[in-house]
Parts: C-alpha cells; structure tokens; sequence
C-alpha cells in the first residue's frame, strides 16, 4: 500500500506501507534517489532484533550504525550531541542519508539530529513498533525532551520517505505492543468507528498478532494521520485533536518521572478519564463510553498506576500548564469518531477525572 502525505512548504513524502516491505529497501531508496551513505540510528533492543533483516536489506550499500540506549531518557541533549559527533567523525555530507530504525523515540531522536546537522540531511524513518507504524512515523514532527518538560525543543521535519513493515513488529514485546494499541484506539475514537468495531470483536486476533488483522488497523490509521496533518501540520487546529487521551497522559507520563508508563499505556489512561469527563459533562453517549472501556481494559496497554497519588497527577499538569504557557484543554468526544476540544475545564472536574482512573478496577 502507498501514501502520500503532502507537506507544509511542499516536502511530500511518501508512506511505503507493505509486510515484507523491508526487503524492497535499497531498490526504493535507489528510486527516490537516496543513494547513501546510509547512517542508521536505532537503539540497542531493535538492532538486536531486527538489525540482520536491515543489514540484509542494505546488503552491498554504503552504511553504519550508531545505537543509543532504549526508552524514552534517549531523547535527551547527551544522545542528540552523540548523534552529531557520530555523524561529524563518519564525515555525513549533504548525500548522507539518516535511518531512523525503531519506535517512537528513535523517530523523534534521530528526526531531530537529521534536522539540525548541517541544516538539514535527507530522513527516513523506518518505524519498528505498533505505535510508530500508525502514529508517530507520519506528520514531520520530531524532538528531544528538556529535563523540564516533554518534546520540548523540537522541529518540524518531514522525512524523505516512510518505510513501513508490519513484519518487523514480530519481535516487538508484548507491552510495547498493546501501548501501541493504546494510540491506534485514539484514531477510532477521534475520526473511524470501524476500527473500535474490529477492536472490539477481534482484539485478541491483534494482540496475537494475526497479519491479517494487524495490517488492517495500521492501515486505517496511517490515512487519520495523514488527513489530519495534511490540513495543520503545525497544530494550530485540527491536529490537535491528536492529542485524545494526551493532556492526562502526559500528566502521568510525567508525574511518574517517565520511568513507570509507556507513552501509549498514559495515553490509555487518558482516553479512559477524557471519556469519563464526556459523560459527566453529558456530550457523550454512556453505551459508547462502556464500549470504549472495554477495548482499553481488554488491549492490555492499563499497566497498573502504582502507588500514584492524585496530588501528584495534579501538580504535573499544573508544571505543564505553567511550562508551556498552555491551558488546560481537553479533547472529548461528542460521538464515536468525533471529538471536539474543550478549554479550560475546571479544576475540580480534572480532579475528579483523576480520581477516576486512580479508582479505576479492572
Ligand atoms: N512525533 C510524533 O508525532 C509522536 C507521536 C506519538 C508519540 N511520539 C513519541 O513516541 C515515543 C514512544 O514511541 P514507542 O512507543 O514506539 O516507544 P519506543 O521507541 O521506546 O519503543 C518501545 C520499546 O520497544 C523496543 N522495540 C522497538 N521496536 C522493536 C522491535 N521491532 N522488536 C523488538 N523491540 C523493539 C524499543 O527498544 C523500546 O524498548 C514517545 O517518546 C512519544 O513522545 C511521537
């Protein structure tokens, strides 16, 4: 299956997604015009699984690896520096091509370092989890976190080209991959009820993961997000509502020092205390929500909140608020594949909200 996804300032890019894809690589770099030296950056828990299909793939090409430690600390100053130096020493001209080889944060790691270094060298992002594949890899956004705040120093940088190969989420842990549900429930939420429809009678089918059922949802997400990015890439409206399940996630994200959760298991929670908030404020059908709660209990993406304290989920979004100078804005659902944005929701239904999922047995 081909996308495009057509850029601000006219970089459209193209979305190759296909099982097995990975295979066709250096013939399609080779038809865009990449023709290396290729700079791969991955972290260590991809290159160990994943690097000998990459390696095959490249076979012959011009290319090296720079590995980073995984998880979400890696989107730091120190990783991005590594990335330059790296890049620096093994003498990246304009032809050098960054690949960005694994989830979320080597995207967003690897995008950033592409963006800067020399002003800008050709990105590719091959994606390698769930949440990558339907979310993150799409829509040109790429950062680095400040020890203050989240995604903080960041660009807009669209790739060259995705490359997108549902087989290379096989060797994808079982946890990474229901947190990658937890993003791909939001695009039924906010715009394709079908896809809570699949969900719902088929989700064990997707955390076995049946290829039929796996590549089904990926690529009902995949033309969301182009949609969604096409019309605002630079979130000054519409992509905002990208954000379903985010403005409690990051709260929590943050609140257990971005150790605890994985970005899609904060988003999981969040969806569940947005919902919660649709219906107490009467915008949202109860049935819709039951519906909801239980596709979210069932992916598998609730890791248990711990010891959490409301006080403490309070506080973060308060830092947040404060931080990025934004308020309190809560994207909810009016109707299952509709969501709208909701400013400055008072204190004590984001308290409640909290409480909720703090409560919250399943
Ligand atoms: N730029 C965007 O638009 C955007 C959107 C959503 C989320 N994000 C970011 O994405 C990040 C989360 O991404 P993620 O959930 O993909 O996490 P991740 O990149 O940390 O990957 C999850 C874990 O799975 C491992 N892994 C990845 N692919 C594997 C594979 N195929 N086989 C074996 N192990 C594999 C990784 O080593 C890591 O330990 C967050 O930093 C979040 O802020 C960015």
């Amino acid at each position: 299956m081909e996308f495009t996804c057509k850029a601000f300032s006219d970089r459209t890019y193209k979305i190759l997604f296909e099982w097995g894809g990975l295979r066709r690589l250096r013939a399609i770099l080779e038809s865009e015009k990449l023709n290396g030296p290729y700079f791969i950056i991955t972290d260590k828990n991809v290159y160990k699984s994943q690097h000998r299909n990459l390696d095959d793939a490249l076979q012959g090409a011009d290319f090296c690896y720079h590995i980073v430690p995984p998880g979400e600390n890696s989107k730091s100053f120190k990783e991005w520096r590594r990335i330059q130096n790296f890049l620096l020493e093994r003498g990246a001209d304009r032809r050098a091509v960054v690949i960005a080889f694994g989830g979320g944060v080597i995207g967003d790691l690897a995008g950033f370092s592409a963006s800067t270094y020399m002003r800008g060298l050709n990105l590719v992002q091959i994606p390698t989890t769930l949440l990558s594949q339907s979310d993150s890899s799409i829509g040109a956004k790429v950062a680095i976190n400040h020890p203050e705040a989240k995604n903080m120093i960041g660009s807009f940088y669209q790739p060259r080209l995705v490359i997108s190969d549902p087989s290379l989420l096989q060797t994808l842990p079982a946890r990474e991959f229901s947190a990658g549900l937890g993003e791909a429930i939001k695009y039924g939420v906010i715009a394709d009820p079908e896809i809570l429809e699949m969900l719902r009678y088929n989700i064990e089918h997707v955390r076995s993961f049946n290829q039929e059922y796996v590549t089904w949802l990926i690529s009902r997400c995949i033309p969301i997000k182009i949609r969604v990015v096409e019309e605002d890439e630079r979130e000054t409206g519409l992509r905002k509502i990208l954000n379903f399940g985010h403005t409690i996630g990051h709260a929590l994200e943050q609140a257990t020092g971005y150790q605890l959760l994985r970005h899609g298991e904060a988003v999981a929670w969040g969806m569940l205390a947005a919902g919660w908030l649709a219906i107490r404020r009467n915008m949202w059908n109860a049935d819709e929500f039951e519906k909801l709660k239980l596709i979210i209990v069932r992916s598998g993406a609730l890791y248990p909140l711990g010891a959490l304290k409301s006080r403490d989920v309070i506080d973060a979004l308060k830092h947040d608020k404060k931080k990025t100078g934004k308020s309190l804005n809560f994207v909810l659902p009016e109707a299952t594949g509709k969501v709208t944005i909701v400013r400055d929701v008072p204190q004590d239904e984001v308290r409640a909200a909290v409480g909720y999922i703090l409560k919250f047995r399943h």
